[in-house]
């Protein structure tokens, strides 16, 4: 069989990452070879998101390259997947009418399908993007990524949340859960592969297990992975605020696997902001999570996301978002201006904000930030932190470059045998986006 050859652009979350090793996985089945190079390719799907206009502006102009390709290649297969997929629908073909498929968040095993069809001529285009009770994509296992020690592991997709902003729900459906066995299965077998990092990932990971019939709960699975030989370090993301339990909390104490990082996105620091966006607790309660979480695990780094410029924000709800950064201290922070996005409550809702004026106030929020995250680096110095050394580094291309419990970068000097390995590292210096350590 002659090979053929896929090349997967992939914009927006993890979710879409997982998504395009699933589909590339899937297609090797099928006898393609994923390529890097989409001139070689014989088949280019672009892994859209649409949680930003600024993310679906990037699809589509991604499209708008690969018209060429298609106009010099015949039998090339061009296709869009992932949400802003899922979003137009077949719409598509007549934003782009070269295009060949389109093929939903909820759909992603049938690609093969769709490509083989498409390949002998029954159909012309194929889209396909109806929702489905159990995403059966959800149980392809992840492949092992960044070398062979560290791998994402989706435990549910979708979202029940619609916070007032949010296209997610929209998009990649109601919450829907894998089976507990299913993913602690998942993860003895990559570590039996020789992974020792593992991230679960999903949408809201704090209500894990309410679709399945057993009701599992995420920190039960926590302790469960916890047990399992040879992982040595359990990353999640993302947490809902308002679903963050106790005894989540108190797992950070327990489980010595669990690194002491948590990205716990508060969106705005007003109330009168947080409850048209729906999201379902107070900038007090937020506060009171944060301090349960600090009494667990000193150390612990916090990390968030923030909108600005959502409809009706007053100067006053912005600086009181400002104030909560400066009482917290986030270790890091995602900020974005609000974007309208279709089908959302919150594209009803009075006073839009001016783009000038959110631009501004992100502006002086991410200047705070730089301040906060530079001192909360800096703090760190002199310290010892454990590092998994994952390769040369980006920056200097002669050290190693390994990642703390925290998901810090640090550069070291040492030797390339060293990476996979974990190793202690006293922190020297710190910048912006990285440590600098030495090896004990
Ligand atoms: N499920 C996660 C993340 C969803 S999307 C959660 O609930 O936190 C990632 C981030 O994008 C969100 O946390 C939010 O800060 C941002 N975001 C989502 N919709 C947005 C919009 N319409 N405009 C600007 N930012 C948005
Ligand atoms: Fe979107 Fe809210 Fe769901 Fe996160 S919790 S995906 S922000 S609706
Ligand atoms: Fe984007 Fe969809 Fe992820 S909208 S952020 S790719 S869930």
């Amino acid at each position: 069989m002659e090979e053929k050859k896929i090349y997967i652009h992939t914009l927006g979350c993890q979710m879409n990452v997982q998504d395009s090793q699933k589909m590339a996985f899937l297609m090797g089945g099928a006898g393609y070879r994923e390529t890097k190079n989409p001139g070689e390719a014989d088949v280019i799907i672009v892994n859209t998101c649409s949680v930003r206009e600024k993310a679906a502006q990037k699809a589509y102009s991604l499209l708008g390259r690969f018209r060429e390709l298609k106009a010099e290649k015949q039998g090339l297969i061009l296709g869009v997947a992932g949400c802003l997929a899922q979003q137009h629908g077949d719409q598509f073909f007549k934003m782009f009418p070269y295009l060949d498929m389109v093929v939903g968040t909820h759909r992603i095993d049938m690609l093969p399908e769709i490509v083989s069809s498409l390949r002998q001529s029954k159909r012309r285009r194929i889209s396909e993007t109806g929702f489905r009770d159990y995403v059966s994509s959800l149980d392809i296992p992840a492949q092992p990524v960044c070398g062979e020690f560290s791998a994402f592991v989706t435990i549910m997709q979708g979202c029940n949340n619609f916070c007032t902003y949010c296209v997610v729900p929209f998009l990649r459906g109601r919450e829907q859960s894998r089976p507990l066995a299913d993913i602690v299965k998942e993860v003895e077998e990559l570590s039996r592969q020789g992974v020792q990092e593992v991230t679960l990932l999903g949408q809201n990971v704090n209500s894990y297990g309410k679709t399945l019939p057993d009701r599992p709960d995420f920190t039960g699975l926590l302790y469960a992975i916890g047990g399992i030989e040879g992982i040595r370090r359990i990353r999640f993301t993302t947490s809902h605020p308002k679903d963050l339990s106790d005894e989540l909390i108190a797992a950070f104490g327990k489980i010595p696997t669990l690194c002491d990082h948590i990205h716990l996105p508060v969106q705005a620091g007003s109330n009168r902001v947080l409850k048209r966006m729906k999201r379902g607790y107070t900038v007090e309660d937020y506060r009171e999570k944060i301090a349960a979480l600090r009494e667990a695990s000193p150390d612990i780094t916090i990390t968030s996301d923030m909108i600005v410029g959502f409809p009706g924000e007053e100067e006053e709800d912005f600086e009181q978002t400002l104030q909560l950064m400066r009482d917290i201290r986030f270790d890091n922070l995602f900020s974005f201006q609000y974007s309208k996005r279709e089908g959302t409550a919150a594209l009803a809702f009075d006073g839009h904000v001016p783009e000038k004026i959110k631009a501004e106030r992100l502006k002086i929020l991410q200047a705070l930030q730089e301040e906060h995250t530079l001192e909360k680096n800096r703090a760190l110095i002199g310290r010892t932190l454990e590092a998994l050394v994952e390769g040369t580094s980006r920056k200097t291309g002669d050290d190693m470059q390994g990642r703390t419990r925290s998901h810090r970068i640090v550069n070291f000097e040492g030797s390339p045998d060293l990476v996979g390995k974990m190793v202690r590292v006293s922190i020297v210096d710190a910048y912006m986006h990285s440590l600098k350590g030495k090896i004990e």
